[in-house]
């Protein structure tokens, strides 16, 4: 049984929980939203200085014949507009008067009778509080005429090649124009530049969204450990998950959730999700929603019958112990880098007590044996990408790493993954374990976002045989 602490405590974010989301991802768009895209806007305006950007969202994808892939608006678009409709390109000038400008598909009474609500320009306009808004129609007649006598573009380059070829076709229509005195720009940026140190630092809007996903996929995963039993294939408990993520409010996935049972685990992408789950093996599932097109990305490994083994506890709490000292890394000041080598040092020792490597902590980090068993990062950046935008290194590969400061996201996810062979004693085979959460830099060192999944082998046990 969970302790009653714990057990009230799980019971009173579920009721919080209940409660409608106050960002729904419907038309409503809270005011508070609305200035934090409008202020996301003005900070790329003034990081470009001068020249011209074009921001569109992601192209349609068709699945077969007439039936499309789920749409998913472009992240950097999305940040900058919060408008979620396909068909629809950004325009910011910036200069002494900046403008901000929005492409997007027109009103369309039949279209709107069999696929739903659109705002049209003028209503995008409105709502979202563009300076204008034009039909996406038009962009391609508008392109040379918004481009002449910038000095430059700012846009993605080389991410799509029909987008491509409309930005060749806009500056060729510009030059074309150029016996009548005006000039074509001659840098063509990539806006993602800028734009990736805008999102790395997240605003109050996108913490409250993230710690909601957090929240969400806790649950999740906490509901996951209730209803898992042996005998069931491991497609069953992925419906416990999406269950969860969708009575919530968030009905897409931030990634393809891993639910790997036995052997499984040791499959650091694992999508087949359908074996039948035994008596006696770890179950890892790695699992997170995007609520209000924000990620969450949480790993749990619980026993499927509820109760660790011996070998099993031994490698679980090695994981978990290399899991808190790396988030005690996580703080304004340290390098990004800081708890990665966190995550190498506390498990080579720990592999090195298990007999899983020999040699001192020196020789086994050197020759990086430690990577028979951890051959992954311990963590990324997250935000409305699962791996998220961000530099990681400041000046390449050669440069020095990140220092974390306030409002950055990461993920902390050591893991051990022991395969068969000559030189693991049998006891271990096929143990894989990961223990990931999603860690908030604050002034005052971190918050953990998904604080609330069951983690020491106390709560994860307590949980699996509510
Ligand atoms: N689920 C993807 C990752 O953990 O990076
Ligand atoms: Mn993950
Ligand atoms: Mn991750």
């Amino acid at each position: 049984m969970l302790a009653d602490a714990a057990k009230s405590r799980i019971a009173y974010n579920r009721r919080s929980l209940e409660q409608p989301p106050h960002f729904a991802a419907s038309q409503m768009i809270s005011k508070d939203a609305l200035d934090a895209h409008a202020a996301r806007r003005n900070a790329l305006l003034a990081a470009m200085g001068e020249g011209i950007a074009l921001i569109p969202t992601s192209p349609e994808a068709t699945r077969n014949r007439d039936s499309l892939y789920p749409f998913r608006h472009d992240s950097y678009f999305y940040y900058l507009t919060g408008f979620a409709e396909p068909e629809a390109v950004l325009v910011l000038v910036a200069g002494k008067s900046p403008r901000t400008i929005l492409f997007c598909r027109e009103k369309n009474l039949e279209r709107e009778i069999w696929d739903g609500y659109r705002h049209g320009p003028e209503g995008a306009r409105a709502t979202f509080g563009f300076d204008e808004a034009q039909p996406i129609a038009g962009l391609e007649a508008a392109l040379p005429q918004m481009l002449s006598d910038q000095p430059s573009i700012y846009t993605f380059v080389g991410a799509d090649p029909v987008w491509n070829g409309k930005i060749s076709a806009a500056l060729n229509g510009v030059r074309a124009l150029a016996r009548t005195g005006v000039s074509a720009p001659s840098v063509v940026h990539d806006a993602r530049a800028l734009l990736d140190a805008q999102r790395l630092l997240k605003d109050d809007q996108e913490v409250a969204l993230m710690r909601r996903a957090g929240e969400i996929s806790s649950l999740a995963h906490i509901r996951a450990m209730e209803r898992t039993r042996p005998g069931q294939f491991e497609y069953q408990v992925e419906a416990e998950l999406l269950h969860e993520f969708v009575r919530f409010g968030a009905r897409e996935q931030a990634y393809s959730a891993i639910v790997a049972s036995g052997a499984n685990a040791c499959v650091l992408h694992y999508r087949e999700n359908n074996r039948q789950m035994a008596d006696g093996d770890l179950l890892l599932i790695d699992a997170g929603c995007e609520f209000s097109s924000y990620a969450s990305d949480i790993t749990r490994t619980f026993p499927v019958n509820g109760k660790f083994t011996g070998p099993q506890k031994a490698v679980y709490e090695l994981v978990l112990e290399a899991q808190q000292q790396c988030i005690d890394q996580v703080k304004p000041g340290k390098p990004f880098n800081a708890y990665h080598e966190t995550a190498v040092n506390v498990l080579a020792q720990g592999l090195i007590d298990l007999g899983l490597c020999t040699g001192s902590l020196a020789a086994v980090i050197e020759t990086k044996a430690y990577s028979q068993f951890y051959m992954h990062r311990a963590g990324h950046w997250l935000g409305l990408d699962v791996h998220d935008a961000g530099d990681y290194r400041i000046g390449g590969s050669t440069g020095h790493w990140q220092t974390l400061a306030p409002g950055m996201v990461l993920t902390v996810e050591p893991g051990l993954y022991i395969r068969p062979a000559d030189n693991v004693p049998e006891k271990f085979h096929n143990i894989g374990v990961r223990i990931e959460d999603d860690i908030l830099i604050t002034a005052a060192g971190n918050e953990n976002l998904t604080a609330r999944t069951p983690k020491s082998v106390a709560d994860v046990e307590a949980a699996c045989r509510r």
